[in-house]
């Protein structure tokens, strides 16, 4: 175990130097697997209900699968300082949260402790076909609704995500929602993938984007408030007391205090235009 520690420590820092001296990178990641910062128990402390019978994801989001993942993103919640490692899976949970929440005002345990309740959008409005995109064409019959723990969408998320992770995302994207691997997979494929104009969330949370000219002139300062702006900005930025932020935003203080790491400045998106 010793040796294997200090075996990846000195390798991990051979590729930084390598890294450097190539002007690459100049982040500093930690080779703590992110099983050390979220055991099993602090996982099922965060979904107390994902498993309930009137959550429709009933024993499809697993810790292992969370885990599995993972580990096709290396860099996910291994850069940076322990608070930043913290924060940056607890906002990750947060947003999944959001966006798969049962939860209601009421709803037992409050609100923010029914995060992975859904894995498919509920009648969608649409078939979330972009026709326009040629890049990723739709198939015909496919519906590219919300699915997986980030509710991915759109033609266009869809065909690269697929593309990236080894499945076909246009012609098969029902596999998001019944194989929980790849479904946690397109979630952390999102969170880690840049789509210019917007930067990655990854980066957003390790303090790694510098914020761009257009950036400063659309507010759009850094912290959690920024990464729901890439997420669903258009929809939710910039009206002030917005219901679906504050959804976002009382899962990440839940996650915070159950992590034990402060949630950092500007946790809203009021303020912003979207990108
Ligand atoms: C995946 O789900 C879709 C519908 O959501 C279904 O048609 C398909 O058979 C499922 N595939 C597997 C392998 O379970
Ligand atoms: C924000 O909206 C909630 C209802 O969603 C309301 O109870 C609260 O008073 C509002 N806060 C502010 C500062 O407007
Ligand atoms: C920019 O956002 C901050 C809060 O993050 C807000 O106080 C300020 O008024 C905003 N500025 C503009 C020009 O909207």
């Amino acid at each position: 175990m010793a040796f294997s520690f200090s075996y990846n420590f000195l390798f991990s820092s051979a590729i930084l130097l390598l890294l450097h001296s190539t002007s690459l990178v100049a982040e500093a990641r930690s080779s703590v697997p992110i099983s050390y910062l979220i055991s099993q128990k602090l996982f099922d402390s965060i979904f107390l209900h994902k498993d309930d019978t009137a959550c429709p994801a009933k024993s499809f989001y697993t810790y292992d699968s969370f885990i599995i993942a993972s580990k096709s993103f290396p860099r996910f919640g291994t850069t940076g300082s322990l608070a930043m490692r913290k924060r940056e899976i607890a906002a990750f949970l947060a947003q999944i949260s959001h966006e798969t929440t049962g939860g209601w005002a009421t709803a037992p345990d409050g609100p923010y402790a029914w995060g992975l309740c859904f894995k498919e959008e509920v009648s969608p409005q649409s078939d979330y076909c972009d026709s326009t995109n040629q890049e990723w064409p739709c198939y015909p019959g496919k519906s590219y609704k919300g699915r997986g723990p980030i509710q991915l969408s759109w033609n266009y998320n869809y065909g690269p995500a697929g593309k990236a992770l080894g499945f076909d995302g246009l012609r098969n994207p029902d596999v998001v929602s019944n194989n929980s691997l790849i479904a946690f997979k397109t979630a952390l494929w999102f969170w880690m993938t840049e789509q210019k104009p917007k930067p990655s969330c990854h980066n957003v949370m390790i303090g790694k984007h510098v914020p761009t000219e257009a950036d400063i002139a659309a507010n759009r300062t850094v912290g959690y408030g920024l990464v729901t702006n890439i997420i669903n900005g258009g929809l939710e930025c910039g009206i002030p007391n917005d219901s679906r932020v504050n959804d976002r935003i009382g899962f990440f203080k839940r996650y915070g205090t159950l992590f034990k790491v402060d949630t950092g400045p500007n946790l809203d998106c009021a303020y912003q235009k979207s990108f």
